[in-house]
């Protein structure tokens, strides 16, 4: 499915406008990490700086913390997690063999918080689900996404890849409409990236707190005056699948920073 660009609609909302210099911007994945000021590359480069590790380092705890059942993350998947495999990390989301359906990272240890250790339900994109998240996905940072597209996985994916093109809102726009063919314009003062996922969850300046890919998909749909969906559907989860899909090949930045 092509999508086209209306401009009309675009450019008395939003202001979209070519960037002065395209050359940067190829037909390969980049990240986001690309287009970010210099100072905001240092500030995620740094572990100091980079307000992100404050999410990983409560994570941390949390992995090693006691459950309702006397055993922690760690019980079994080693100090620090180095029982997990950093590779396995960088697949998500992955088919689960009992429902079939794919699972998110985020929703895995959300799974395993109350499955493996007994405790009560942590809420999606909720500090301490994100912390866990971000926690565990830090341990692959700088593996490379790779996502299964095909066999069992290509009827998910399809569907995310649908979502992702379908036109929503008052501006009647899609994902594709900003990430999809134009990367490297112009919104606003804004440049655009390709609204890769690699860097999440992630250390959002703009909200002064970290954000999971599905509260950046929220903001995005209120960006063009769209519903979004609520955090842990299926249909977040389709796009999910779909986002972490497009961006294989990248290296996994997190806790990346991000305007
Ligand atoms: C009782 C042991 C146990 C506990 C406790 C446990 N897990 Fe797991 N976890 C497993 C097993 C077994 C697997 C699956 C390996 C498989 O099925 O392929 C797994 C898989 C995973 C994976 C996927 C990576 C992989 O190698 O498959 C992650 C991430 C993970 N667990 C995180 C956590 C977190 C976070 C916690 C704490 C909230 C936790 N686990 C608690 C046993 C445990
Ligand atoms: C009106 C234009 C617009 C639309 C439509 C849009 N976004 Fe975005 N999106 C942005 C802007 C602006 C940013 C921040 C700058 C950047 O990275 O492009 C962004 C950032 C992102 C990021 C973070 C990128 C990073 O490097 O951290 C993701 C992921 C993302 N968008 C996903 C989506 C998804 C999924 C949809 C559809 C639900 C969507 N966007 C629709 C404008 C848009």
């Amino acid at each position: 499915m092509k999508l086209k660009f209306k401009t009309t609609i675009i450019a008395g909302a939003c202001m979209l406008t070519v960037p002065l210099s395209t050359g940067v911007f190829s037909a390969d994945v980049f990240s986001g990490y690309t287009i970010l000021k210099q100072e905001t590359k240092e500030m995620q480069d740094d572990d100091f700086l980079n307000q992100g590790m404050e999410a990983v380092e409560k994570g941390r705890k949390l992995f090693a913390s006691i459950g309702k059942n006397g055993k922690s993350c760690a019980t079994c998947h080693g100090q620090g997690g180095k029982k997990l495999d950093p590779k396995v990390i960088a697949t998500y989301p992955v088919l689960n063999s009992k429902t079939q359906h794919p699972v998110t990272l985020q929703q895995h240890v959300i799974n395993e918080w109350t499955e493996k250790l007994g405790n009560a339900p942590l809420k999606y994109e909720s500090s301490d689900a994100l912390a866990l998240e971000a926690f565990v996905r830090h341990l692959a940072r700088g593996q490379v996404v790779n996502v299964q597209t095909g066999g069992e996985m290509a009827p998910f994916y399809e569907r995310g890849k649908k979502l992702y093109e379908t036109r929503a809102g008052q501006l009647d726009m899609a994902c594709a409409s900003c990430h999809g063919n134009y990367p490297g314009l112009k919104l606003r003062a804004q440049v655009l990236s390709q609204g890769q996922s690699n860097g999440f969850p992630l250390y959002r300046l703009a909200n002064g707190r970290v954000v999971g890919l599905q509260t950046r998909m929220g903001q995005c749909y209120g960006q063009f005056r769209a519903e979004g969906y609520p955090f842990g559907s299926e249909e977040y989860t389709l796009l999910e699948l779909y986002v972490n899909a497009r961006g294989n090949g990248l290296k996994i930045e997190t806790p990346a920073v991000r305007f």
